[in-house]
């Protein structure tokens, strides 16, 4: 079954042609970070805007790439949300016009259920598991007792840990999207500033990071109100110390009172390396897999993937009344 998957619900333009939920024959990702890097963040009208210029050379790039037609196609895989309602609006739109003029069924896909089935493609999923969500947006614990069956465990309570990162690096005077920049300084240093770990002892699998980005932000000022010399490798070493442990704890905590097969992490923060190190180092009992880092971040692959499970479970397909959703519910 050959999927077209179409990822525009940030900042990259992204369309992928996956065979049977695992082999990608294409995935085209135009990213806009140069572009919103002037800006410190993403800006919403412009991300739009660089969509709908970028989306029609995507779409036939990824076909091309794939050495197949639309007319090959067996299905569409569109994110329907959560996003920026401007950017969703165009990968649906584009979707829906493909599906129309070559009568292939759509469906609309939740981003996160992209996320997770990133890890569909280099390995294979098996139940029931345990998904680590870390993104930009994101940030939970999801137990799968099967495919396109999402428990949420817990969830972050404020910001998201990608967020945190972006928000620290800027504080730092770090470029935009702060997560590997910070990744990699903290690599070089060392946790010298021992910051909290927010509801490490919470006993539940909710997590919360914006008192910590708060405290990060602050100790910066006083440090620099102080002239006191900053280390950034040592600041992002602590920082990045403060968050692996609370999200590997939590992590663990759930895999012990679930009988779980694998534990995957998916989301852009599943590419940090201090992350990857942590779990591989303190979980031995229980399989741990991270997508390839070319399927970390936003990309069309892991959407075809996920829709190619999801079409398979028998869900409805969408229409042309499909619509973009700034805020979804996965669980729905
Ligand atoms: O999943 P994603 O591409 O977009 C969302 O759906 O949110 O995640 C982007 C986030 C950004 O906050 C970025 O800073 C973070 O993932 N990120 C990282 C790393 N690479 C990307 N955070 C920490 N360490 C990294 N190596
Ligand atoms: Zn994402």
């Amino acid at each position: 079954m050959y999927v077209l998957g179409v990822e525009t619900s940030c900042d990259e333009t992204s369309v992928s042609v996956v065979k049977d939920g695992k082999e990608v024959l294409s995935n085209v990702v135009l990213s806009q970070i140069d572009i919103h890097k002037e800006y410190g963040g993403v800006v919403p009208e412009i991300a739009s805007r660089e969509h709908v210029k970028g989306v029609t050379y995507v779409f036939d790039k990824a076909i091309k790439e794939a050495q197949i037609k639309y007319q090959d196609l067996d299905l569409i895989a569109v994110t329907k949300g959560p996003g920026l309602i401007g950017s969703l609006l165009i990968g649906v739109n584009a979707a829906k016009v493909i599906s129309l003029n070559y009568d292939i069924p759509i469906v609309g896909v939740h981003h996160i259920a992209g996320h997770i089935y990133a890890n569909n493609i280099d390995n294979t999923m098996e139940f029931p598991l345990l998904a680590l969500v870390v993104s930009g947006g994101h940030t939970e614990l999801i137990l799968m007792k099967e495919h396109y069956d999402f428990f949420k465990l817990g969830e972050t309570q404020d910001d998201a840990v990608g967020e945190a990162y972006d928000k620290v690096a800027r504080v730092l005077g770090l470029p935009y999207p702060g997560g590997p920049v910070v990744d990699n300084m903290a690599n070089k240093g060392k946790d010298t500033l021992n910051f909290p770990r927010p509801m490490i002892d919470s006993g539940d699998y909710n997590f919360s990071f914006s008192g910590l980005k708060s405290h990060v932000i602050n100790t910066h000022h006083n440090m620099v109100q102080r002239k006191e010399e900053i280390n950034i490798e040592n600041f992002c070493a602590s920082f990045q110390e403060a968050v692996t442990d609370v999200l590997v704890h939590k992590t663990i905590m759930a895999k012990n009172e679930y009988n779980i097969k694998q534990i995957i992490v998916a989301g852009g923060v599943a590419a940090n390396s201090g992350l990857r190190r942590k779990m591989i180092d303190k979980i031995k009992d229980v399989p741990i897999y991270f997508p390839n880092m070319a399927y970390c971040t936003d990309n069309a692959a892991m959407i075809a993937t996920a829709g190619y499970f999801q079409y398979l479970k028998g869900f409805k397909t969408d229409d042309l009344y499909l619509n973009g959703q700034s805020r979804l519910n996965m669980e729905e």
